[in-house]
């Protein structure tokens, strides 16, 4: 949803995430740690990470000034990629991020995190969103996404730094 409380929030970052998305890598985030979906879109996201066992907390509030559970999980807008991936690295706690996969090749990405351990999830299959404007799913918008993500993550250490989804 574009802007909560006091915020405006850019339409086109509107793009909500699949349940298939956080179904394909439940088995790589920890059962006992406090998830944070930091970005709220229509509260799917959290709904989804909670009926697949997690404990989330998933509310309409700033990412920029909240730092809440132990692990970041969310799908963040964006169009703020460059202020997202330097605030992640000022908090310097585990995350898990879906963002385009060209991001990796960004200079804010190279400055943030270069030589700091980031692992990344290939999925499978392209991931599509659902576009939402004025808080409701665009009709017609079914597998338009014409990009591809990885999963970017931080302080999981998984066995692989390059995990490829089955
Ligand atoms: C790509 S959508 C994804 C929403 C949700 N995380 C999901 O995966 O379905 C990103 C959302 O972040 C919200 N957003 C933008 N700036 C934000 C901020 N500073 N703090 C929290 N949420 C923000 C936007 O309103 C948008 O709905």
């Amino acid at each position: 949803m574009a802007g909560f409380q006091t915020k405006t929030f850019l339409k086109h970052d509107d793009y909500m995430t699949p349940k298939s998305a956080w179904e394909n890598i439940a088995h790589l985030i920890p059962k006992d740690k406090i998830i944070w979906e930091a970005f709220y879109g229509d509260g799917k996201s959290g709904e989804y990470l909670t009926e697949l066992g997690f404990d989330v907390i998933h509310r309409p509030i700033d990412f920029f000034e909240n730092d809440l559970g132990d692990i970041i999980v969310s799908n963040p807008p964006f169009s703020k990629s460059k202020e997202i991936i330097k605030r992640l690295s000022e908090l310097d706690k585990p995350f898990i991020i879906i963002m385009p996969s060209s991001k990796i090749n960004t200079s804010y990405f190279r400055e943030n995190f270069k030589n700091k351990g980031l692992q990344i999830i290939i999925p499978r299959k392209r991931i599509h969103f659902t576009k939402h404007i004025d808080g409701k799913p665009v009709e017609g918008w079914k597998n338009a996404t014409c990009f591809d993500c990885f999963y970017y993550c931080y302080k999981m250490n998984f066995d692989n730094d390059i995990e490829w989804l089955l």
